[in-house]
């Protein structure tokens, strides 16, 4: 037991390591590794002797070790992000499988929060993955099984896994009783929702997140253009110049590509993830959770030479502008809309926003107003007016992180400010209406 609790220990070290967090790429994963440290701890505790015991608490108390509460988090993050994304047991579950037992509490879970078509999902998908070692039965599944499909609205699927509970148990009563009721409401019945297919979450916000854009916006988006800047012949870009999309028209959103190395990427990488706080990161797919963040000053030479560049694409000055400030998002970890602009004396007039890593599934950049979806791509940046020429905020340019459902989103932004600009906007006035 003594070896196997130090092993666990170390699991867990890594585990709440920022570094090495990021490994743990998948909810799934992420949800397997908390239940299985909150049971293991609680043995832990049992059997330990009382002196490691007291070392242990201090060990618990640093490192906060997941919970039950922390474990219904991590099941309820993992139900919000299929809503989302609109993803199957079997979807999520490829790469890493869940028992009978952690689907049937991811289930629970989702019955709970009176989701009945994902938690009838997963007690299917349970059901599909039972075996002798299994602490949850068939017949609590059935129960369940039937339950959630009545709360849904499904009544010939409630009333099939009912008939299933009743062959298996014929004498319960109580389950005759809900087998009648079931067939007597569906004699009433006229609408019948289709439980194996999911169609939740149709605000903007959720379809662009899936990447679900209306025809109208991407036939629109293709016909945006893609050129060569040298920002407006800087001696910087004259030869290398960057190549520049744009991803939409009104307001302008411009994408640079290949704006940073990958060596550059590392190096901001390894700056931040020391500084970066870790308090956050625990709890893995937490419901609220949503990024760290670090500034970084332009005393390290690489911060500085990003400053320059990204003063030098857009005609800029950087001079006012905000440190550079890096932001790591985990799974679930996302940024609900919101407006970087704020129409004060030395307003945010623009957002530079680079992209330092690919994310898997999830974590797009959306403008809700306009329709517009922007796909993480490393090495790349976008780059928008966040106020109007007379100094107010753009309304349109409300935009909002998705949340990250595979893979791990890494951003630098760049928000330059109104004092600086008044020999520059000029140049820029085509950009800035
Ligand atoms: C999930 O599974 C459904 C049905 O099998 C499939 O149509 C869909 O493309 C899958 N989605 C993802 C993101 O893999
Ligand atoms: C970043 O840190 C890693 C691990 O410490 C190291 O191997 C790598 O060389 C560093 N990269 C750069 C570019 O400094």
């Amino acid at each position: 037991m003594m070896q196997c609790s130090l092993l666990l220990l170390l699991e867990l070290f890594s585990y709440l390591n920022p570094n090495d967090s990021e490994k743990i790429s998948d909810p799934v994963a992420s949800y397997k590794l908390i239940r299985r440290v909150s049971a293991e701890w609680s043995d832990i505790v049992d059997y330990t002797q009382k002196s490691l015991y007291e070392t242990f608490q201090t060990v618990l108390k640093y490192a906060q070790i997941p919970q039950e509460e922390d474990l219904n988090g991590a099941a309820s993050g993992l139900i919000r992000l299929q809503e989302i994304y609109k993803l199957y047991p079997h979807n999520i579950t490829k790469e890493t499988a869940l028992t009978a037992d952690e689907a049937y509490h991811v289930g629970l879970v989702a019955y709970t929060e009176e989701k009945f078509q994902l938690a009838f999902l997963w007690f299917l998908y349970s059901l599909e993955k039972l075996t002798e070692y299994s602490t949850t039965t068939r017949l609590k599944l059935l129960n369940y099984l039937h339950s959630s499909a009545y709360d849904f609205g499904s009544l010939p699927v409630a009333i099939y896994f009912c008939r299933q509970h009743l062959n298996l148990d014929p004498d319960n009563e109580d389950v005759k009783v809900l087998l009648n009721l079931y067939k007597i409401l569906y004699s009433q019945r006229t609408s019948n929702p289709d439980i194996f297919t999911l169609n939740t979450g149709s605000s903007k916000y959720e379809t662009l997140c899936r990447g679900e854009v209306v025809k109208r916006t991407s036939k629109r988006q293709r016909a945006l253009t893609c050129r060569y800047s040298t920002g407006g012949g800087n001696p910087r870009l004259m030869y290398a110049p960057v190549k520049e999309e744009v991803e939409w028209d009104d307001p302008q959103i411009i994408r640079y590509l290949d704006i940073i190395s990958d060596r550059e990427i590392e190096i901001l990488k390894n700056i931040s993830r020391p500084l970066l706080s870790r308090s956050e990161t625990i709890g893995g797919v937490s419901k609220d959770r949503t990024s760290q963040g670090v500034f970084l000053g332009e005393d390290y030479p690489v911060v500085a030479r990003v400053s320059q560049r990204i003063a030098d694409v857009t005609g800029l000055s950087v001079d006012s502008a905000e440190s550079l400030f890096v932001q790591n998002y985990g799974i679930g970890g996302r940024y609900e809309p919101h407006y970087d602009g704020c129409d004060d004396e030395n307003g945010r007039i623009a957002t530079f926003l680079i992209y330092m890593s690919d994310v898997a599934i999830g974590g797009a950049t959306v403008f809700p107003e306009v329709g517009v979806a922007l796909k993480p791509i490393k090495g790349s940046a976008v780059f928008w007016y966040n106020l109007h020429k007379n100094g107010q905020v753009d309304l349109y340019t409300l935009h909002a992180g998705c949340p990250v459902f595979r893979g791990n989103k890494w951003v630098a932004n760049k928000w330059i400010h109104e004092y600086g600009q008044e020999f520059r906007k000029p140049c820029s006035l085509s950009y800035w209406e």
